[in-house]
């Protein structure tokens, strides 16, 4: 382990998880325990539990849950070692260093340093002659000077090893230009730039530092642009481009839109709050980090059949959520008699920054996005497709979780289909019914099918053997609940639970009783991933009573020992072997005959 145990215990006990994760979610209190809106998926209605006995919190929307330092990760986007060190800080305690962490930390700002020190020779190349390719590519493209030099734009060179020669001497190794994305390693596990003959985009993260690179080729060539891969400081569900900039706008919302060069375009004509995910959809990470510096995003994709696409995804990602969302249509381009294709950097070339201003400020709401999608698929001049499209968007209606949405954009469907506001209201009540019926019989199917209840959201720590799992569950919830069910002998051995997860946390609370300390969430901190602290606080989170305990825990206990024999030992009752064998000849044999 990391950190030793007494440092890990005094940490938790100078932080509270009410008062850290009060911090950032504004939290009401409920009986003892408290709730408040989930600050890792999008709600508008509070699902996020927060237990200060158990010092653990569970999200019953996302099932995500954990311990105080689970948190910080997930909140601050740390790992393990770097939240702890985070909640010390904060807790005014020292840590205590370990060989092994230094070294991953060292390691880490080794990258950071060598991409840092990559992007300043990139941009010195850029001023040198070499760099007139992109220097005249910059030109065509209208990037005047100051705009390259505020997104630290570089230029890389038609050679195979500028870089790797110029950071080799500067002191990186080819094992940290490896693990950087910067080099390449062939087939005869010779090195080469990855980067070439293209005008380099460093990305850099709301701290400032550059994580990473886009590229874009100068002609026609593919692939068009070319980014880094995912590297121990680049995740790129977790990093928006520009955002750097973008953060700093006194612009009252952010837009987002598909491209790199869109966002330098658009930053060139004033708007500097604009940022693009670089190729990839909408993440859920990129709209938490996007929540720390605005609450009203604009969605300005592309005018084709992706950018519709991607709309509708990233509007799906943002229902429910507390941004509010506006639509950014740009209109295609009439070029020699047909409409073309046309993204924000074409739109500001040929339209001007004032036309794009005045998009923005019009640009519709997502509801009123979806609502023309919806309309747009039917000629509404014939009997028949008003009264599919009606069906269709009904079901949209009723899908707004606001009554007063529901209402007002029910009265402009009705206008669309040119039908009475009476008659579209009724259609979409009668969805808004089937909704609710679909919904609770979706509930029932899950009460009535424990089974699939239980198991765990990842595919590797499902169960095996469901009857002992539950047993297994059970003897954690009450160890847990009341420390003074802990039997004096130990009773089970890691090995006979059934389920590899949670033997490992029976085994650490058992540990954590030996050393004498209180067995508790905490005590799993650090040693389990996690999914695996989020299946566990998910266990916490389900009814247990502890009157009858002892009795409850010796049934639990016996459960799981027969299980385990069972499998030790093959099947041991020798009528359900019978039957078992009985079983496999008639289904034999009735199949021969069929
Ligand atoms: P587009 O192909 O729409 O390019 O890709 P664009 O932004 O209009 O580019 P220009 O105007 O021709 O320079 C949109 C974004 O998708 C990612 C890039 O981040 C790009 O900015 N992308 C695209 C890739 O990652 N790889 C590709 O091969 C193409
Ligand atoms: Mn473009």
């Amino acid at each position: 382990m990391a950190f030793p145990q007494s440092f890990m215990d005094e940490l938790a006990a100078r932080s509270d998880i009410v008062d850290i994760v009060g911090q950032y979610v504004p939290l009401v209190s409920k009986s003892g325990s408290y709730w408040g809106c989930c600050p890792f998926h999008s709600e508008k209605t509070p699902s996020f539990h927060v237990l200060p006995d158990k010092q653990m919190y569970y999200c019953f929307g996302c099932k995500k849950g954990g311990g105080v330092v689970n948190f910080i990760m997930e909140e601050e986007n740390l790992s393990f070692p770097e939240a702890v060190r985070f909640l010390a800080k904060r807790a005014g305690m020292e840590v205590p260093e370990d060989q092994g962490d230094r070294e991953a930390g060292r390691r880490r700002q080794r990258l950071l340093d060598l991409n840092r020190d990559a992007a300043r020779f990139y941009y010195q190349l850029l001023q040198r002659p070499e760099g007139r390719a992109v220097q005249e590519y910059l030109d065509r493209r209208k990037i005047r000077k100051a705009t390259a030099v505020k997104f630290g734009m570089g230029a890389s060179l038609d050679s195979w090893d500028t870089l790797l020669t110029a950071m080799t001497q500067k002191g990186y190794t080819k094992a940290e230009l490896l693990d950087a994305g910067l080099v390449v390693q062939n087939k005869n596990g010779g090195l080469y730039d990855k980067f070439r003959n293209r005008l380099m985009l460093p990305v850099i993260d709301t701290r400032g530092d550059v994580v990473a690179f886009g590229s874009r080729v100068l002609d026609k060539s593919e692939p068009k642009y070319m980014n880094s891969s995912e590297t121990p400081v680049y995740s790129k569900r977790r990093v928006l481009y520009g955002l750097n900039l973008a953060k700093k706008t006194k612009r009252p919302n952010i837009i987002l839109c598909e491209g790199n060069l869109d966002i330098v375009t658009l930053h060139q004509a004033g708007f500097d709050n604009a940022v693009a995910s670089m190729g990839t959809a909408l993440t859920v990470e990129q709209t938490r980090l996007l929540s720390r510096f605005t609450k009203e995003l604009v969605l300005c994709y592309d005018n084709d059949n992706a950018g519709k696409i991607a709309t509708e995804r990233a509007l799906q990602i943002l229902n429910n959520s507390e941004f509010s969302v506006k639509v950014l249509q740009l209109p295609r381009r009439l070029v020699d008699g047909e409409y073309v294709k046309q993204d924000a950097d074409d739109f500001i070339k040929f339209q001007g920054p004032d036309a794009f201003e005045r998009l923005l400020n019009g640009s519709e709401n997502g509801v009123e996005f979806r609502m023309a999608q919806v309309a747009g698929k039917y000629d509404l001049s014939s009997d028949e497709a008003r009264i599919a499209y009606c069906g269709e968007i009904s079901d949209l209606l009723a899908a707004l979780p606001s009554a007063v949405e529901r209402e007002i954009y029910t009265a402009r469907a009705a206008e669309t289909a040119k039908i009475t506001p009476e008659a579209m209201k009724l259609e979409v009540q009668r969805a808004f019914k089937r909704r609710q019926a679909r919904d609770k019989k979706a509930e029932l199917r899950r009460d009535l099918n424990p089974a699939a209840q239980l198991q765990p959201r990842e595919r590797s720590l499902r169960y095996d053997n469901i009857r002992s799992a539950r047993a297994e569950e059970g003897i954690l919830r009450l160890l847990l609940l009341d420390e003074s069910l802990f039997p004096p002998e130990q009773p089970l051995t890691p090995e006979q639970f059934s389920s590899p997860l949670l033997g490992k946390a029976f085994d650490l609370l058992w540990q954590a009783r030996q050393a004498g300390r209180t067995p508790s969430v905490t005590s799993l901190l650090g040693q389990l991933s996690p999914e695996e602290m989020s299946h566990i606080t998910a266990i916490c989170q389900q009814p247990e009573s502890t009157k009858n305990g002892r009795q409850a825990l010796a049934d639990y206990i016996r459960v799981v020992q027969t299980e385990a024999d069972k499998r030790a030992g093959g099947v041991t009752d020798p009528l359900l072997a019978a039957t078992e064998k009985y079983k496999d000849k008639k289904g034999t044999g009735g199949k021969q005959h069929g």
